[in-house]
């Protein structure tokens, strides 16, 4: 008996941890029982995800709440570095991830993508007599965020000489603003929203370098909340929910069309 208790005693922590690792691996029914959602992302990717002041929001953070609202739960947010997301929903901790991730065969190996919520494209920007486009990055260092698919395409273009990765975009937004590279690949929503905050950094948007359709991730398999999340993003469109925060943060429509 003392034995066993002592057993136990030993193996708590250990299990308490492995609780707070995966505690939240959580089916439908599970999370509808519990009344709210938890959701990751990560705020420092405008006007898709970002603070304002102390309070998370933007495009795709107000759509997973409208989400969330058609479902009947209440949202909590958890913020991840952007590099840290697609292993977080993998590993469980968390119900979904809404932080801007395209579609790639990469991640569809260890995560599920919803509907999308928007389609986009990966663009060049740099100063304005810079490199903009794809072939004039020819020897040239090109700033992108670790982990995203603009890393990828980076490594696509030929003769770049070197990708510096950043982080979180704002700097390698930054890093482009102080010369400390040639350019910056990124989205280019982003770019639009991001250059008519800085116009006079003298940075402008050159080629779209590819194309890409962005969704919430959730954990492989977990068929029921994927079908309830994409019937409630359906209803967010058909209600004019969707079209009226595009217009908000785009002045255009953003949708897969
Ligand atoms: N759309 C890009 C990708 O799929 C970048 C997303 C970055 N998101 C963010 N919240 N920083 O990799």
């Amino acid at each position: 008996m003392q034995l066993k208790k002592k057993l136990c005693a030993a193996l708590l922590p250990a299990l308490l941890t492995l609780a707070a690792t995966t505690a939240e691996a959580r089916d439908w029914n599970t999370i509808k029982a519990d009344g709210k959602i938890i959701a990751v992302t990560e705020g420092a990717f405008f006007p898709f995800n970002f603070f304002e002041g102390s309070k998370l929001t933007g495009f795709e953070v107000e759509v997973a709440e409208a989400v969330a609202k058609k479902l009947g739960l209440a949202i909590e947010w958890r913020v991840v570095p952007f590099d840290a997301q697609v292993a977080s929903i993998r590993q469980d901790r968390f119900d979904f991830a809404i932080a801007s991730h395209g579609f790639t065969e990469e991640r569809a190996k260890s995560v599920d993508f919803a509907a999308p919520h928007y389609c986009t494209g990966g663009q060049i920007a740099a100063p304005k007599d810079g490199a903009l486009t794809a072939a004039a990055l020819a020897g040239k260092t090109v700033a992108v965020q670790l982990a995203t698919s603009y890393a990828d395409s980076a490594k696509r273009i030929a003769g770049v000489k070197e990708i510096k990765t950043y982080k979180a975009d704002p700097e390698a937004f930054s890093a482009l603003k102080a010369k400390k590279v040639d350019a910056w690949i990124s989205d280019k929503w982003l770019i639009k929203a991001t250059l008519e905050k800085n116009a006079d950094a003298g940075i402008v948007a050159g080629e779209q370098v590819f194309v890409e359709r962005v969704s919430a991730i959730m954990r492989k398999n977990n068929k029921e909340l994927q079908d309830n999340y994409n019937r409630a993003l359906a209803e967010v469109v058909k209600d004019g929910t969707y079209a009226t925060l595009s217009q908000k943060y785009f002045k255009t429509d953003v949708s897969c069309r």
